[in-house]
């Protein structure tokens, strides 16, 4: 079943790059989530972490420049939330490639949490000066 579901109702910022780019996000999220709860080979799961990683970064990076573009006052406190998303990405990463971790269910639901409160809270607030 899928860890999570994009709704306009939930998940919608009414920003057509960031509302399409968070539903490939949660379509990468699911699919990792699906083979670490299944048991596919570790590679197959080593290879979708890093492409959901990937995904991430450029996503952060695009919300980013369009709020330096467009002067969005909120900049500094999103892109420090971006960061500290990131590093708990790259020590996973990291960490899951040299066999000290696993992706496992808590994790799945660790990144969900994190995305059930960054998109409301951050992502939302930059809806009318990106619009
Ligand atoms: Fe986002
Ligand atoms: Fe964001």
């Amino acid at each position: 079943m899928a860890l999570i579901t994009w709704t306009a109702d939930q998940y919608g910022t009414g920003v057509g790059f960031a509302d399409s780019e968070h539903q490939t996000l949660f379509g990468l999220l699911n699919k990792l989530y699906d083979e670490a709860t299944g048991g596919a080979a570790r590679a197959t799961i080593g290879a979708s972490l890093d492409a959901l990683i990937a995904y991430v970064v450029d996503h952060f990076a695009h919300e980013e420049r369009e709020m330096l573009a467009k002067g969005f006052g909120g900049y500094d406190r999103h892109k420090a939330e971006h960061e500290a998303m990131v590093g708990i990405c790259a020590d996973l990463q990291k960490k899951f490639h040299a066999g000290q971790a696993e992706v496992t269910e808590e994790v799945g639901q660790l990144v969900k949490g994190w995305l059930d409160s960054h998109i409301p809270t951050f992502d939302m607030s930059y809806s009318d000066t990106l619009k």
